[in-house]
């Protein structure tokens, strides 16, 4: 329902309900994708709740922990803080989009072969964080790969490998 929330003799504005659904078509992963949800609801909701893509993982759901990072055109952002209905006509990826067949992405081996996980929650935030900065930042140094990862949280890894396995493929790369 659209309404209009300007005070009676003043120009313009309108608003759309919380609970109306609203369309929205994006592209999810290099696939167009449309759903109808909640103007209220976030990304991560929709990515989960419409989208089947439940590898972004909710945590804190208030922007704190990054377990939803996904890629915004090409941003990390934080799903649980994009509106649905700001995706529309945009590009987002998430973890379901990184690996090609069977075969898995560098960042997603290198996570392997570190150990840079343990029970896994979190793991998706930290790889679609990681692919932005490898991406946008081939040339990031050490301290510059803690600097991004620092939004997101761990509790079993200690950092270390997660660190180590970004570095092994911004060198890989750059060989
Ligand atoms: S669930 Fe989004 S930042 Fe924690």
């Amino acid at each position: 329902m659209i309404g209009d929330m300007t005070a009676p003799g003043e120009a313009g504005g309108s608003f759309v309900a919380a609970d109306a659904e609203i369309g929205v078509e994006l592209t999810l992963n290099g696939a167009r994708a449309s759903f109808s949800a909640p103007a209220r609801w976030t990304l991560a909701d929709a990515l989960r709740e419409k989208l089947g893509a439940t590898g972004t993982h909710l945590g804190c759901e208030h922007g704190v922990c990054g377990a939803c990072t996904v890629l915004l055109d090409g941003e990390a952002v934080r799903a649980c803080l994009v509106l649905a209905v700001q995706a529309e006509a945009r590009a987002v990826e998430t973890v379901e989009g990184l690996a090609e067949d069977d075969e898995l992405a560098p960042l997603q081996q290198a996570f392997h072969e570190h150990h840079a996980l343990q029970c896994g929650f979190w793991t998706p935030g930290f790889l679609m964080a990681a692919t932005a900065l490898v991406r946008n930042e081939p040339d990031a140094t050490s301290e510059r790969i803690r600097e991004a990862l620092s939004g997101n949280l761990c509790r079993c890894t200690g950092y270390a490998p997660i660190v180590a396995a970004v570095r092994a493929v911004l060198d890989e790369r750059a060989a």
